[in-house]
């Protein structure tokens, strides 16, 4: 099986890199890559790159993920988001591959308390949001084989993350307020690759075009930022971790505390049932994902 994988450095592409490599001879390029051109700023270069590469399964990791910032480069956004992936797909139907590409949970308003599911109709409220919308909807009108995965609230243990941001405020500073009016589950980035693979290996075995879909990818549970917060320093507490905010001294507050440029739903919660039942999957606690995330980093000697 011939792999090409785009936005290889990113969090989900780097743990693709990983969970891929079992699978066949992985091509990975980044924005950067010479080469061969991984820049979705140039879609016609990136239909060139499908071409020449002609792989079975393509893995799409690469997105403008800075939500904020999206607000004020709409035509960027778009091209990454929307565009680029919909030449991926259009390629993907001419070479009959499979493509795999990652949404998000603010393609939906946030209305509610239900957890979504893939037939609930979408309703985004910032701009990557729709770009999002975008290229769902292109990807499943392409006709390509495709899987599409749903997710939420992304860490990794490399680079920076959510985690990382509470507990070197929680050593800095004295007071730390977190929005607790935003629900979702935070999802390792180490789980999409692995999840990603093993649903590979499955579509590959079925007659073409069998399990395409949209599906909602995120870990097991619940819970509010202020809530992943608290566990985080409660975590690095047992861990012997020196800090001056307690995580019961952690303030919550509402979303209308912090202005922000992009809007933000605030239920991001998603039932995960149809990847379960269609690839018999089980899904982990976020807590799991996340303690294993804060050992990596307190056993890492710095
Ligand atoms: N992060 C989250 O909380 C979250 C939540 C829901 C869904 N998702 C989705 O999950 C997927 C993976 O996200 P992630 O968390 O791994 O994001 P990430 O860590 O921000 O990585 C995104 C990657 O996209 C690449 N990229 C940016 N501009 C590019 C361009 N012009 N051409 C090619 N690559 C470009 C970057 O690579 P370079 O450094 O090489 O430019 C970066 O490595 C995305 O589709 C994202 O929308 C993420």
């Amino acid at each position: 099986m011939k792999i090409l994988l785009f936005g290889k450095s990113g969090q989900v592409g780097w743990e693709l890199q990983r969970s891929l490599a079992p699978l066949g001879e992985v091509v990975a390029l980044s924005s950067c890559s010479s080469e061969l051109c991984g820049d979705f700023e140039h879609p016609d270069r990136i239909a060139h790159t499908v071409q020449a590469v002609a792989p079975d399964v393509i893995v799409n990791a690469a997105a403008h993920t800075a939500v904020d910032k999206a607000e004020s480069e709409q035509d960027k956004a778009h091209v990454i988001n929307a565009h680029a992936p919909s030449v991926l797909a259009q390629e993907a139907l001419k070479l009959d591959a499979l493509l795999v590409h990652y949404s998000s949970d603010y393609v939906f308003d946030g209305h509610g308390t239900h957890p979504w599911r893939e037939t609930d109709p979408t309703g985004p409220l910032n701009v990557y949001g729709v770009t999002k919308v975008e290229a769902e909807k292109a990807i499943v009108a392409s006709g390509c084989r495709h899987l599409i995965f749903r997710t939420s609230w992304v860490y990794a243990a490399r680079g920076g993350n959510f985690a990382k941001s509470m507990l070197r405020l929680a050593r800095e500073r004295e007071r730390l307020t977190v929005i607790d009016d935003q629900i979702g589950a935070p999802t390792g980035a180490d789980l999409l690759a692995d999840v990603t693979a093993h649903t590979i290996r499955s579509v590959a075995r079925q007659p073409a075009g069998a399990l395409s879909g949209i599906y909602h990818l995120v870990a097991a549970g619940e819970t509010s930022w202020y809530g992943y917060a608290r566990f985080v320093l409660e975590f690095a507490r047992q861990a012997g971790v020196m800090l001056k905010v307690a995580p019961e001294q952690v303030v919550a507050v509402p979303t209308s505390a912090f202005s922000l440029p992009a809007k933000r739903p605030q239920n991001s919660r998603m039932d995960t049932r149809k990847l379960r039942d269609t690839f018999e999957l089980s899904l982990p606690s976020w807590e799991t994902g996340v303690a294993r995330m804060l050992t990596e980093i307190f056993e890492r000697p710095s």
